[in-house]
């Protein structure tokens, strides 16, 4: 896709990718963007790269706007490869340019290439550089997404251009928010913002809450921001500040995703009288059958709901595999702010679902034990006592989500 100016001489030069489905692990069914843009001012200075498939891309991008060689700035403001991987071929082009970057980001450059000949300036927050007529600011934001991050905001543009914070895996032909929504159906954007906070971000709420409560106390005027991924903010940028806050401060749906697997559908038969439990209760319901469902739906899904239940049967005295991948894997992403449970069948000595309160608790979140179990096959009493098991635990959530 060609080069738009998103501002007066300030272009986005990216690259779309429709075709990617599995983005280190992270399903994405509606591909991603690599996002990096071109201040064409008295020095010209480029911000971020693209994944290095994509690096002719944006160098046809750049090219058909001024002449490359006369790049003298690039300012890298994240080093994960899907935005730092073309940096070496670039520098090949541009071998006097200046790197912008932070010091942990140089550390990153210098372990994946030859940077003896590269020349660096590594900035701290506060740090600015004026390419003529702009004044680019620069703020760290450490494990936003990794220890490297910053973000690099355009004064006289009133433009943030924040890496892979507020963005979203969304391929589209629309560059701009309001293009988008003009187009596509509601809330499929706001999904693609959940989808990626989820997966990408859910550990790092308060770090999210903190900068963004900096960039407000700097009084920075902000009427764009233009993210590494997906679409740029333009018609409402204080929505997707605010969602980003939502979602740090807890936010959750009144809603119980029931995560589960099965063997020989004794676990599966067990989620329906619990979710009808549920609902009878006025909590809305969503069951979630992992192995046909990808890990980062999942996740997606369990961030969406204040309450989960996980269901889980026993095999060799411990967790059905599919279900100690889904813990494990959230354990990592560090969830707050939500409540939990597990239920599930076992053949004869159990084990399971104790090991997964374990896990539970290992995350430090609200948990209501001991859960459900059965032996074998969910008898009708055993339906009964899995449909009040779904009340009781649906009127825990309705109190504990009282709290946000
Ligand atoms: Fe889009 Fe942390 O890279």
């Amino acid at each position: 896709m060609k080069a738009i100016e998103i501002k007066p001489n300030i272009f986005w030069v990216g690259a779309i990718d429709w075709a990617v489905r599995d983005f280190h692990g992270y399903i994405t069914p509606n591909g991603t963007t690599y996002n990096n843009y071109l201040i064409n001012d008295k020095k010209l200075t480029l911000i971020d790269t693209v994944k290095h498939e994509f690096c002719n891309a944006t160098i046809g991008n750049i090219k058909n706007i001024v002449d490359l060689s006369n790049i003298v700035n690039i300012v890298i403001n994240h080093i994960e490869p899907d935005h730092a991987s073309s940096i070496d071929l670039i520098m090949k082009l541009v071998p006097d340019a200046t790197i912008y970057i932070t010091e942990r980001g140089k550390k990153g450059l210098d372990r994946h290439y030859d940077t003896s000949k590269w020349n660096f300036k590594i900035v701290k927050t506060g740090d600015t550089l004026n390419t003529g007529k702009y004044n680019l600011l620069f703020l760290e934001t450490p494990m936003l997404h990794w220890p490297d991050s910053m973000v690099t905001y355009v004064k006289e543009a009133k433009l943030l251009i924040s890496q892979d914070a507020f963005g979203q895996h969304m391929a589209t032909a629309a560059r701009f928010d309001d293009e988008f929504i003009e187009c596509a159906s509601t809330g499929e954007l706001e999904d693609a913002v959940v989808d990626y906070y989820a997966n990408i971000l859910m550990p790092f709420g308060q770090l999210i809450k903190t900068k963004i409560e900096e960039i407000v106390k700097l009084g920075l005027e902000i009427d764009m921001i233009a993210p590494d991924h997906g679409v740029i903010w333009r018609k409402d940028p204080g929505k997707i500040l605010k969602m980003y806050l939502d979602m740090a401060g807890g936010k959750a749906d009144l809603r119980v995703a029931i995560i589960y697997d099965t063997m020989w559908h004794s676990t599966e038969n067990m989620t329906i009288p619990i979710m009808e439990g549920i609902k009878d209760e006025g909590v809305d319901c969503r069951i979630i059958k992992l192995r046909s469902t990808p890990m980062s739906i999942a996740i997606k899904e369990f961030w969406k709901a204040r309450g989960c239940l996980t269901g889980t049967p026993t095999i060799n005295n411990v967790m059905f595999p599919s279900i100690a991948e889904f813990l494990y894997h959230l354990a990592g992403l560090r969830p707050k702010n939500r409540i939990v449970s597990a239920f599930g069948s076992f053949g004869w000595g159990g084990g399971g679902v104790k090991e997964a309160f374990e896990l539970f608790k290992r995350m430090g979140l609200e948990i209501v034990e001991p859960g459900i179990q059965c032996q074998y096959k969910p008898s009708p009493e055993d339906e009964t006592k899995c449909y009040e098991f779904g009340r009781s635990f649906a009127m825990k959530v309705k109190e504990y989500h009282k709290k946000f």
